[in-house]
């Protein structure tokens, strides 16, 4: 399903995108385990959270629609039919959060199935510590489809070998399912609504943040220099009595939604507001990017909701510059980086983007999908093992844009789309249904 896209002369605006995919999945999916019923209110309808819904169902859940609000009651105990097999779709949080709940679940066996895209990517980064735990796991090569054996767990201390909330969810999940402590400790704090919402719904987990120690300088006792009282950064237990009691999650914004609306206020040096949009400061690494590069961000009427703060942001364009990004800056805008990538091919200078070798296991190669466009509109772009290397560009002009099933690289090249000379064509726009079914509704109404 091609669509084509037209330059544009007007970017402005005020609007809401659909609720936070993230917290979406955790509510659906911890409704599982949960000891009581779950209110969901602002559930979106994206293609990836229907998944977990749906799975959630498969596991006994009831879930009533109530106006606009979802009704998830619990079952006494998760079960499902004998060998199971279910299905992910597209996404990975449903496939490695559900790993968790499955794998800590003693006596379900189930095969999780997932689309083309899905099946290729790495499971094995669940896999390892989950076995470690006690679960059975029957996967060719570390890949979908994976036939889980749930088992009673063992208690579980785990450092993360890379920055992922999938991967710190599916262990803290399995403790959760099993009744037994873990612990999940990171060298590079990944987004944390797992934690926030256990805390805000249930009971058993803590988090604290590693705060480096100002201690006397050994070289030179007038200084003082900072130290790292532990080797990791951040550290996550829940205890055996960890659960979900129920109540309300009511989901903000969608901030990565968001970020592409933002984008397009920068890019064309207008104004664009979004309202009652996520804060979480694990997600926001975006909006210092933006200040960085020479936007004006305005955020007001903070609050926190279910641990959740949220508020209206506002994002002013101007002459945008390159930057360099690496390290922990990049965890903190991983799913924004393909935006990133299309506002550094509208910025004077060269962007380097590295340590951003995650991006070739999402929904796509994203780097490699990146380039690929980015060179298609004639920005000058070298792909890197870790990263891109971004020589902005003026006058660029329209492209025959290829999205490799990606809803990312759909969404980001659409809006480059709505500042190059002359048509651009989007060769496969439905892949924005994965996390926003609405996206071109939104573009055509900050856009003419
Ligand atoms: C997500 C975590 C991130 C992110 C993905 C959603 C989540 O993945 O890229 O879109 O909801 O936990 P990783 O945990 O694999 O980094």
């Amino acid at each position: 399903m091609t669509k084509k896209l037209l330059p544009v002369k007007k970017v402005g605006g005020t609007i809401t995108v659909p609720g936070d995919k993230s917290i979406a999945h955790r509510a659906a999916l911890l409704s599982i385990l949960s000891k009581g019923p779950l209110t969901i209110k602002n559930f979106p309808d994206a293609a990836d959270c229907q998944m977990s819904l749906a799975a959630a169902r498969r596991f006994g859940v009831n879930v009533e629609e109530v106006g606009d609000t979802l009704v998830l009651r619990p079952p006494e105990k998760p079960s499902v039919e004998t060998d199971a097999i279910v299905d992910c779709g597209n996404s990975g949080t449903t496939a490695r959060l559900l790993a968790g709940i499955v794998a800590g679940s003693d006596g379900l066996t189930v095969t999780l199935s997932g689309d083309e895209s899905l099946s290729r990517r790495p499971m094995k980064r669940i896999i390892d510590p989950l076995s470690e735990m006690g679960a059975e796991f029957f996967a060719d090569d570390g890949h979908l489809p994976m036939k889980i054996s749930g088992k009673r767990l063992l208690p579980f201390e785990y450092r993360l070998p890379l920055a992922s909330a999938q991967v710190k969810s599916a262990i803290l999940l399995a403790g959760m399912a099993s009744s037994c402590s873990v612990t999940v400790r990171e060298d590079i704090p990944s987004r944390d609504h797992t934690e926030r919402m256990i805390q805000s719904l249930g009971e058993g987990l803590t988090a604290r943040k590693v705060t480096p120690l100002i201690v006397p300088d050994p070289d030179d006792p007038r200084k003082k220099r900072r130290e790292m009282p532990e080797s990791f950064k951040r550290e996550v237990v829940l205890s055996s009595r960890g659960r979900i009691n129920g109540g309300t999650v009511d989901i903000p914004g969608d901030f990565s939604t968001a970020a592409f609306f933002f984008a397009a206020a920068a890019i064309s040096k207008k104004t664009i507001t979004v309202e009652s949009v996520g804060l979480n400061p694990t997600r926001t690494g975006f909006l210092e990017h933006l200040r960085l590069i020479g936007c004006t961000v305005e955020t007001a009427g903070k609050v926190t909701v279910g641990g959740e703060p949220r508020g209206k942001v506002t994002i002013t364009g101007a002459p945008l510059r390159a930057r360099k990004l690496s390290g922990e800056t990049v965890t903190g805008l991983l799913d924004e980086l393909p935006i990133v990538a299309v506002m550094a091919a509208f910025s004077e200078g060269t962007t380097i983007i590295r340590d951003a070798s995650e991006l070739k296991v999402k929904e796509s190669d994203r780097l490699m999908a990146v380039a690929d466009n980015l060179k298609r509109m004639g920005v000058k772009c070298g792909l890197l093992d870790d990263g891109l290397v971004i020589e902005g560009g003026k006058d660029l002009s329209g492209a025959d844009f290829r999205v490799f099933g990606d809803h990312r690289i759909a969404m980001a090249f659409s809006v480059a789309s709505l500042f190059l000379v002359g048509p651009s064509t989007i060769d496969d726009h439905s892949v924005v249904t994965v996390s926003c079914p609405g996206f071109y509704d939104l573009l055509n109404s900050i856009s003419q």
